[in-house]
C-alpha cells in the first residue's frame, strides 16, 4: 500500500455519510435512473459503502436480489442497518473475490468505488466471471481530472499549496484515468463489449463553509484521511486557505460535482 492509499480511510461511517454519501446518494438515484434496467435482475454492489447505490436499486430498478458487498465492515455494518428489504444481503469482501457463482449475475453495479479497488484488471475478470453471458458492468466515478467534485479539487488544490507533498495525494493526480478515453480503452480492453461513457453532474451546495469543511476532519475518505494527520496549526492554515478559495470559486452555493457513468457487457 503507498502512501496515497493510507489516506483512503474507510471505517466511520456517520463521518462517511457527511462527508460523500450525501453526494453519492444523489449520483446514485442519476446513474440508475439513467441506467433504466429492466427489473427483477440479480444484481451485484460493488464497493456499497454505506449502502448509497444499493438503495437507489432497491427504490428504482425492482431488482430480483441484491448483493452489497465492500471490505469496509463498519460499512456493510451502517448499509445493513439502514436498508431493510428482503431482497438484499450483504457481505464483507472485495472486488476481486465476489461471493457469486460462475455466470449468475445479470448486472455487477458500483459507485464511486472502481477507482479505489488496488488492482481493477482482476476486478474485471472477477465481474466477467460472474456475470451471465450479456450481463452488465455499470459504474460511476468522479471525473477527477478536470475537477469534477469542486469542493474536493479546491481541498486538494489547498492543500498542495501549503504542502508541497499533499500534491501526490491529489485526487485527480492519483486517478488520472478517470476519463471517458482511459474508461473506454480500460473497459475494452478487459474484453467488454458494447463499452459506453457519459457525463453525470449533480449539484453539490453546502449551506455555509463549515457545512463543507467540517466532513474534512472527520476522518473518512482520502481527503479527511489526509487532515486527520496533519497538526492543529496546519489544520487551520488549510481551513483558512480552503475558505478563501472557495469564495473565489464563487462560494458554497455554487459548486458541481461531474461523474463519468460507464458501462459495457458481457459478450455471448
Ligand atoms: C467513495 S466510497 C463509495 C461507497 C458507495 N458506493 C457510495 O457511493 O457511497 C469507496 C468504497 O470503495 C470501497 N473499496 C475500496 N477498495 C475496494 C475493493 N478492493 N473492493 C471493493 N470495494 C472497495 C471502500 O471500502 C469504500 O466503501
Amino acid at each position: 500500500m503507498g502512501n496515497a492509499e493510507q489516506c483512503d480511510a474507510w471505517a466511520a461511517a456517520d463521518a462517511y455519510e457527511l462527508y460523500m454519501g450525501r453526494w453519492s446518494r444523489r449520483l446514485a438515484v442519476a446513474f440508475i435512473e439513467r441506467l433504466s434496467a429492466a427489473a427483477d435482475l440479480a444484481w451485484v454492489d460493488v464497493g456499497c459503502g454505506t449502502g448509497a447505490l444499493s438503495a437507489a436499486i432497491l427504490d428504482l430498478s425492482n431488482p430480483a436480489s441484491l448483493l452489497a458487498i465492500d471490505p469496509s465492515v463498519a460499512f456493510v455494518e451502517h448499509a445493513r442497518t439502514v436498508i431493510h428489504d428482503r431482497r438484499a444481503s450483504f457481505a464483507v469482501g472485495a472486488a476481486h473475490g465476489l461471493p457469486a457463482g460462475d455466470g449468475t449475475i445479470d448486472v455487477v453495479a458500483s459507485s464511486l468505488a472502481y477507482n479505489f479497488f488496488p488492482d481493477r484488471s482482476s476486478a474485471l475478470t472477477e465481474f466477467l466471471r460472474v456475470l451471465k453471458p450479456g450481463g452488465l458492468f455499470a459504474f460511476t466515478v468522479w471525473d477527477y481530472p478536470t475537477g469534477g467534485p469542486a469542493f474536493i479539487d479546491a481541498f486538494w488544490q489547498a492543500a498542495a499549496a501549503l504542502d508541497p507533498e499533499a500534491a501526490a495525494l491529489d485526487e485527480a493526480v492519483r486517478f488520472q484515468f478517470c476519463s471517458e478515453p482511459s474508461l473506454v480503452e480500460e473497459l475494452a480492453g478487459a474484453g467488454l463489449a458494447g463499452v459506453r461513457v457519459e457525463a453525470l453532474a449533480i449539484p453539490t451546495s453546502f449551506s455555509d463553509f463549515d457545512d463543507l469543511w467540517v466532513p474534512f476532519t472527520l476522518g473518512a475518505g482520502p481527503a479527511p484521511g489526509y487532515v486527520a494527520g496533519l497538526d492543529p496549526g496546519r489544520v487551520d492554515a488549510l481551513r483558512q486557505r480552503l475558505s478563501s478559495d472557495i469564495a473565489e470559486r464563487g462560494g458554497v452555493a455554487s459548486l458541481r460535482a461531474t461523474a463519468w457513468m460507464g458501462r459495457g457487457v458481457r459478450a455471448r
